[in-house]
């Protein structure tokens, strides 16, 4: 996780033109950030907790030409400024992506516990480094022979001081890219950061390092031999930074509904698209981590019902450690919004490496999974910021219909848009906000949408709450329900009228509250609460019924005074174990 940025420039740059391009990069994390200027009289180096916003208040109008800097979600210690980046030993400064596994006995290799101040893995990395540089030169091969204790992950650049016309940096496991911009380069771990200033790059591979200063850049590999890398055109990302007339970017996400579905079955309709024929195989399996895994569920449901192709669903974390004992002909789809989660990269590693067909479903064309994958299925939602993700949901379940080739596809964005811009789901959200115990219940896809309902409401208002298919509910679960309950039971099929019907009474009759988010009339038993759901023939409500709680959601948190577009301890791409 975390953000890592920085620019080697023959002009003095305002610092804060760096954190502005730092704040592109604040979805991978926003516990803390700093920022490392290095001049001819060493280091300027400027740390705060929390947003990069406070970061600006300790730069001022200072302007530097050899920086770099990070925004940081916590793994290795708690939030605090003495382990947020960069860190710096000695002549050595770093901001660093990633995780050093072999931190703990590397620090008791090199007898560093007195050295060492923060509880952050990262700073070894300095640690080391600086020791490599007092004994030999200092230079990239001093670097590279520290680099070779480290085990894990990492994108990093490094400052050493006394050399302030030079950057250096390097890659394992984790993204790190050098553009090429009319006064130097610029370094960042995600393309975003280039937009409008970039137009060439190059894009570093596991065990590559390269030493930068503003004219030049040199690249090598692990063994210390010069690498000769080609650039790649850049092509602008499609990212809005505003969130325009609303209040934050999920309200704004949510409003862009209606248009990236349009785009999507748009763009589905008329491009070509390199995407494998599904009934060429026995089977599929799905795999991918939080709301994405909600969609592959939801998926399974569409291609079943479609195709009548048997689905398997995987947890990403979860699949990693376990046995795959398929032995039908199977394709694996990789479903990930940012394409760069780490546990659904590792499976896709894993199933690549047992020689199976893969499929990523992706809204970020240039990722590592879109990389690896033999074949991708683009989304076209657009740029998601919140962390929350919303829209990319919504047009992942238009991805699977297309998958199967569903026939007479419509989006009706008039009618989304009365269910977006409706206010019916204000009271029940009110009266979430004031509940102690909140459950969540459907049936087959009803009980996917519930799960992430649940899922949006947790990760936003962060009040527990939980969902269960709702068959479940009597085998066990129903101990916990009195009149602190509340259960909100999800129904867009009349077959599955009788079973909700019969679990809101349980729960009515145990003195608990229920709420009914339905398409189906005439079916409000025992609901005290019920939000509607309009219905349009050509557009499948799978598509859109998770729209009120979405809402929900976000009305909750802001009547909670919490932060819709960043959640505490959160980040929107989770690229570490
Ligand atoms: O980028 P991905 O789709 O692979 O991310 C997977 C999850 O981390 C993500 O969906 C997460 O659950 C969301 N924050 C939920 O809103």
């Amino acid at each position: 996780m975390c953000g890592i940025y920085g620019y080697i420039s023959t002009e003095d740059k305002n610092l804060s033109w760096s954190l502005n391009r730092l704040e592109m990069l604040e979805y991978r994390g926003y516990d803390s950030s700093g920022l490392s200027s290095l001049t001819q009289n060493g280091f300027d180096i400027y740390k705060s907790t929390g947003y990069i916003s406070n970061l600006y208040k300790e730069v001022k109008s200072k302007k530097g030409k050899n920086v770099i800097c990070h925004t940081r979600w916590a793994t290795h210690g708690k939030i605090s400024t003495e382990n947020s980046h960069p860190h710096k030993t000695g002549d050595v400064c770093i901001v660093h992506n990633g995780i050093i596994d072999n931190y703990n006995e590397l620090k008791k290799t090199y007898n560093l516990q007195d050295v060492l101040k923060s509880d952050c893995d990262s700073e070894i990395i300095s640690a080391i480094i600086d020791i490599q540089i007092s004994k030999y030169n200092k230079d990239i091969f001093s670097i590279i022979d520290a680099l070779c204790a480290l085990n894990g992950s990492y994108a990093t650049l490094i400052q050493i001081a006394g050399l302030d016309n030079t950057i250096f940096g390097a890659k394992n496991k984790s993204p790190l890219y050098i553009g090429k911009s009319s006064h130097g380069y610029i370094f960042s771990s995600d393309l975003i950061a280039f937009q409008g200033i970039v137009k060439e790059y190059y894009e570093l591979d596991d065990g590559e390092v390269f030493v930068a200063t503003a004219n030049d850049v040199k690249f090598f590999n692990l063994y210390k031999l010069p690498l000769n890398k080609s650039t790649k055109k850049y092509e602008d990302i499609n990212f809005s930074s505003s969130i325009g007339k609303f209040s934050c970017f999920l309200e704004k996400e949510i409003n862009d509904i209606p248009k990236a579905l349009c785009d999507t079955l748009f763009n589905y309709q008329n491009e070509t698209l390199n995407i494998p024929n599904l009934t060429n195989y026995e089977c599929l399996h799905l795999v991918a981590c939080g709301t994405a895994y909600h969609s592959a569920l939801m998926g399974k449901y569409i291609i079943e019902r479609h195709l009548k192709i048997p689905c398997y669903c995987h947890i990403a974390s979860e699949f990693l450690y376990e046995n795959f004992l398929e032995q039908r002909k199977c394709l694996f789809v990789f479903i990930s919004q940012s394409g760069e989660t780490f546990d659904t990269l590792q499976c896709v590693k894993k199933v690549k490496n047992l020689k199976y067909k893969t499929l990523a479903i992706t809204n970020t064309k240039h990722s590592q999974i879109t990389k690896i994958c033999d074949y991708c299925l683009p989304i076209y939602a657009g740029k998601e910021v919140s962390v929350a993700s919303t829209k990319v949901y919504n047009c992942t379940i238009l991805a699977f219909f297309y998958l199967c080739k569903a026939k007479n596809l419509q989006i009706d964005a008039k009618l989304l848009f009365k269910i977006i811009n409706r206010t019916d789901e204000k009271n029940l959200a009110e009266k979430m906000c004031k509940a102690k115990n909140i459950l969540f219940i459907g049936k087959c896809e009803d009980y996917v949408t519930a799960l992430e309902a649940s899922l949006k409401f947790r990760e936003l208002t962060y009040k527990n709450c939980a969902s269960f298919a709702c068959g479940e509910l009597k085998h066990g679960t129903l101990s916990v329900v009195d009149c602190n309950a509340l259960v909100i039971a999800y129904l867009t099929d009349i077959k599955y009228a009788p079973a909700i019907n019969t679990a809101l009474q349980e729960v009515k009759t145990r003195g608990g509250k229920t709420a009914l988010i339905t398409s189906i009339e005439g079916c409000n038993n025992y609901a005290d609460i019920i939000i509607n759901l309009e219905t349009n023939k050509t557009m499948p409500i799978e598509l859109y019924s998770i729209i009120p709680m979405q809402k929900i959601a976000l009305f909750a948190c802001q009547n909670l005074g919490l932060t819709p577009d960043k959640p505490r301890n959160l980040a929107k791409s989770v690229t570490v174990q």
